[in-house]
């Protein structure tokens, strides 16, 4: 194996933020793209958002498309290291492609406003963290306002997210009292100045706690820095990285990202403490991202700005080896070899085209139909990455074609589309007609426009009584088909023909699988 290759890979850090809307992401995300110098000005991530704010008819879900192509990857470089920030679209855009994206990063950032703790879809989106024990580190923002006590904060993340919360700073006061953050293991006080927009925090060395510098700082709120200090000493943990890449305890920043405040405190600690691209598995074996043969994985794929293209980008995170441009790949699933020619590498503000890629980087294919989530690219063996998987949709409607000569079409349409991951497809076991599935109900009325603009097919969908599904599968037999027989009219197959149950209810569901213990309800399922 090369050094080089070995060098590549030691400096990439490839994350994800996890959060609840109005958490302070794309705030945060800004601020670190101007520490990375991949934007100059503040207010360009922003910008993009409010755009996506005025959504719903079919030339702005265009236009976002085109907007969340160009933002999906952000890559800058901060210190020695690459990063790429992979964006998980969080507003009316939440979709499974969110829940993706975190089967493709090594570490996450987990913002919570201070005033709100943890918020449902940082729950749902932790979850996801889980199945693959990604490590996380914690940014607690908004501490300029008034909010919960620190300490109430973190023993809710312990108990929603069920994992243990180091402090590495330890906030001083909040809102109009709050002074800084106390940084826990470099033993420094940073002062909060409000407004500032590239960092010129005043920093201190206190090593000491009773150094007397601390009161000439803080006045009274240095008493109460000790006090905390003292208290957190006997109730924290202390930092360990091995339970951090473990997935088992999270270190904890706090600042006020809008401020600027904290944020490079918590940049400087993540690109030490954050796992460079690691092992991952396939069907087959472990693939080390050192190995010199090229091996990567398609994890999302987004419609292109023009529909009469019909040009899809894939999305394929690099496992291992190196990528040169033009060079020569199998592609598993359909036996075929391509050369990737045309591949884009994602920058904050630009695509441009790449020369050479490594483990960790992400780089855009363009797709005519040929690439399904979750395949699978090598130049050597045979290989097929596992952990890319569907998950169980929240949101259900029935499609109602408008012209029922269409039919073909509609079936192709909804076959390409599940394809893509944009939306999920059942076919009822008993009954006609197809129900769509989502994360995200954005994702509903993009699946409509398109049918319409790439398939002409004229179909509109309607509320239908389910709000959760699990795939089924069972190893006795005769057990499954008792099964199939009593449940048919709640059952359905998905896009690639698995048996799915559709529930009317969480309740509904919960009883349907005491009743049949034998038989199990999986929550995802891995791609064919
Ligand atoms: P999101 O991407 O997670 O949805 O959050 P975003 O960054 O857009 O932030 C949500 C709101 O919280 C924004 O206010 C933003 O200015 C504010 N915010 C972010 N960080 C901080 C912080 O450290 N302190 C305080 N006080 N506010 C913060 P908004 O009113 O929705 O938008 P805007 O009009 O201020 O831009």
């Amino acid at each position: 194996m090369s050094k080089k290759l070995q060098r590549e890979i030691a400096k990439r850090r490839t994350f994800g933020i996890i959060s609840h809307p109005d958490a302070g992401k794309t705030t945060l995300t800004e601020k670190l793209l101007l520490f990375g110098g991949a934007i100059q000005m503040a207010g360009t991530v922003k910008a993009r958002k409010s755009d996506r704010h005025a959504t719903s008819d079919w030339m702005s879900i265009e236009k976002e498309r085109g907007i969340s192509v160009s933002s999906s990857v952000m890559k800058f470089n901060y210190r020695d290291f690459e990063i790429n920030l992979l964006d998980t679209p969080g507003h009316q855009d939440f979709s499974e492609d969110t829940y993706r994206v975190l089967t493709a990063v090594d570490s996450a950032l987990m913002v919570i406003d201070s005033a709100k703790g943890v918020e449902p879809q940082t729950e749902k989106l932790m979850e996801v963290c889980r199945m693959r024990n990604t490590p996380v580190l914690t940014f607690i923002n908004k501490l300029d306002r008034e909010g919960l006590e620190p300490l109430e904060i973190l023993a809710d993340i312990e108990e929603k997210l069920q994992i243990e919360c180091t402090p590495l700073s330890w906030p001083i006061g909040m809102g109009k009292r709050f002074r800084g953050v106390y940084n826990l293991y470099r033993k420094e006080l940073n002062l909060f100045r409000p407004g500032d927009d590239i960092r010129s925090t005043k920093t201190v060395k206190i090593a000491d706690l009773s150094d007397p510098q601390l009161d000439q700082l803080l006045g009274s709120q240095a008493d109460e820095l000790r006090d905390d200090i003292e208290l957190l000493e006997g109730a924290a943990n202390p930092f360990s990285a091995k339970e951090y890449l473990r997935a088992s305890q999270t270190p904890v920043f706090f600042g006020s990202a809008i401020n600027n405040f904290g944020v490079q405190e918590m940049l400087d600690a993540f690109v030490e403490l954050a796992p460079a691209p690691g092992m991952r598995e396939t069907a087959e074996r472990i693939v080390e991202p050192d190995e010199e043969q090229f091996s990567g994985f398609v994890f999302k794929i987004q419609a292109n700005m023009d529909p009469a293209h019909r040009d899809r980008i894939a999305f394929l995170r690099i496992c291992s080896g190196k990528f040169t441009r033009g060079m020569k790949v199998k592609h598993h699933r359909l036996g075929k070899e391509i050369a990737l020619s045309n591949a884009t590498i994602f920058m904050a503000q630009d695509r441009a085209n790449v020369e050479e890629a490594f483990p960790g980087d992400i780089i855009g294919l363009h797709n005519h139909g040929t690439i399904k989530i979750g395949d699978t690219f090598t130049t050597g063996e045979v290989l097929k990455f596992t952990g890319i998987p569907s998950f169980a949709p929240e949101h259900f409607r029935r499609v109602r074609l408008k012209d029922p000569l269409k039919s073909k079409q509609l079936q192709k349409g909804l076959t390409q589309l599940a394809e893509e991951g944009a939306v999920q497809v059942f076919k009822p076991v008993t009954g006609a007609e197809f129900i769509l599935g989502a994360v995200g109900v954005l994702q509903f009325d993009v699946t409509m426009e398109r049918l319409k603009a790439e398939y002409n097919v004229n179909a509109v969908y309607e509320g239908v009584d389910y709000t959760t599904a699990r795939w089924v599968e069972c190893a006795d037999r005769k057990l499954f088909d008792q099964f199939q027989k009593r449940e048919q009219g709640r059952l359905a197959h998905d896009a690639e023909g698995h048996l799915t149950y559709l529930a009317a209810s969480e309740w509904r569901l919960g009883h349907t699988m005491e009743e049949w213990d034998g038989v199990q309800f999986l929550k995802s399922r891995e791609h064919s």
